[in-house]
């Protein structure tokens, strides 16, 4: 935490689709932490190319990943600026999609190399799901911030919001509301441990 300056949550949508429904619901989770003044920045992986981890730990003591010819460095370093991470997945294949788990396993093994470097930051994980898979989903990503001393914000229920065409998780009144207090909730201890 910076202790007292402007924090900021970052929020990474793994979809294949720009402003679409898993946008809509790190969006709505946004609005909340912006009305305490939270600053918010989305990125789409749909607009970046991460490629799979290629296990060759050479991030050992770096920071960060050393392949840079890709779009992932950029952004872990956010995630490591960041006082709260939002990670947003559609549920592909029961699970998260394959763009979030290359974030997943890459971002994973810098952390495991690199003891602390998340330590103490503000998770969400959401999931937009059609039908199925979502808790699937939401475990998954919970599980990346478990293991690096993350402290990980629920809500009164499990993070998933239905919908498949684009915009029909604003149909499911109660995902959305679900979204709108899991920001209250992320806002407050944000706040709480920037006092
Ligand atoms: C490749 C692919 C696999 C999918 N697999 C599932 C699935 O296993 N379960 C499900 O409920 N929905 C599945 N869906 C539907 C999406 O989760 C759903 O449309 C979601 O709202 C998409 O989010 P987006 O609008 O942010 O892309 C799948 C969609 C795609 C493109």
């Amino acid at each position: 935490m910076r202790g007292k300056s402007i924090m900021k949550v970052i929020g990474i949508n793994g979809s294949a689709r720009k402003d679409a429904n898993t946008t809509i619901i790190i969006r709505a989770i946004f609005e909340e932490l912006n009305k305490q003044g939270i600053e918010t920045e989305l990125i789409q992986l749909a607009d970046v190319n991460i490629e799979p981890c290629r296990a060759c730990f050479a991030c050992k003591g770096k920071g960060n990943c050393v392949f840079r010819k890709d779009g992932f460095a950029e952004i872990f370093s956010k995630m490591v600026e960041a006082d709260g991470i939002i990670l947003g997945s559609p549920v592909y294949s029961a699970d998260v999609s394959s763009r979030m788990k290359a974030m997943l396993d890459r971002g994973g093994v810098v952390a495991a190399t690199n003891p602390g470097i998340l330590k103490h930051k503000v998770g969400v994980a959401v999931a937009a799901v059609r039908r199925a898979g979502g808790m699937t989903a939401v475990d998954t990503m919970n599980h990346f911030y478990l293991n690096k001393e993350m402290i990980v914000v629920g809500s009164t229920y499990w993070n998933m919001v239905y919908g498949r065409e684009i915009g029909d998780v604003l149909k499911d009144d109660e995902g959305m509301a679900n979204m709108r207090n899991l920001g209250q909730n992320m806002a407050s201890i944000l706040l709480k441990l920037n006092s």
